[in-house]
């Protein structure tokens, strides 16, 4: 049987957390931004004590959790770096779409912060923000040790609920892997003016 383990993440696994996304998200905006730009966005949640786990699978780093129990303070973290965002727009300035979509995205971090801003419920929840495991290693269990690793975490922390942001169209395989795991639809929303969007949450006995 494979030896599988979740650890906390340290700086020496950024590379192979960045090639991990690359692989996880091929089509996805952070993606887009290069891998520059990715080393430095998962090195915030290490540098600022937010959550970041990784799994091992016979030594090799095969999946990742992130997440923070106070969103407000991430995304303050995220907009005190705002000049990692400088270098995909210099090296993409002749792509207009990208360029376009940058600033949208990098506005709404500045002044919103997503589904927080419009819903004061969520400050006091955990927010796990992204969970990716490479596409060689997908559907043998790793996302399902990451998820639970990380809710039992929260759970130990005391933390009331976690709540995260999903696709809600083209995406059930994804939608039903949090549901397995107790996550329950709470709000719909659109991202970007036309992305629709779904609130999971799951509450966590004490
Ligand atoms: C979503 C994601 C994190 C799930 O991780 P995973 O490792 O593939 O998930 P698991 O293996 O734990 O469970 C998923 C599937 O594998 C099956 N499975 C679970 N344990 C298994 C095992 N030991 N052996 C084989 N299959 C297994 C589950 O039944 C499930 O099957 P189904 O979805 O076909 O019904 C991963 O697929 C991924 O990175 N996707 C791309 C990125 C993404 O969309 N992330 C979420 C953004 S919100």
């Amino acid at each position: 049987m494979a030896s599988i383990v979740v650890r906390q993440a340290e700086y020496r696994d950024l590379p192979d957390i960045v090639s991990i996304h690359m692989s996880a998200f091929p089509e996805f905006f952070l993606t887009s931004l290069g891998d520059f730009f990715l080393n430095q966005y998962y090195r915030l949640y290490i540098k600022f004590n937010h959550i970041a786990l990784v799994c091992e699978s016979e030594g090799t780093l095969c999946g990742f959790v992130v997440g923070t129990d106070n969103a407000s303070e991430f995304y303050k973290d995220l907009r005190s770096q705002w000049f990692y965002f400088l270098l995909p727009v210099v090296l993409n300035v002749f792509n207009l779409r990208l360029i376009k979509k940058i600033v949208t995205r990098a506005t709404t971090v500045v002044f919103k912060r997503r589904i927080n801003a419009t819903d004061s419920r969520y400050d006091k929840f955990n927010e796990l923000i992204s969970i990716g495991v490479c596409s060689a290693h997908q559907a043998k269990g790793i996302g399902g040790r990451l998820l639970a690793k990380y809710l039992s975490l929260c759970m130990n922390k005391g933390v009331e609920a976690v709540y995260l942001t999903t696709d809600a169209t083209d995406n059930t395989k994804v939608i039903d892997f949090y549901k397995r795991s107790g996550f329950c639809l709470d709000k719909e929303f659109e991202q970007d003016q036309s992305r629709k969007m779904n609130v999971l949450v799951k509450y966590l006995d004490k």
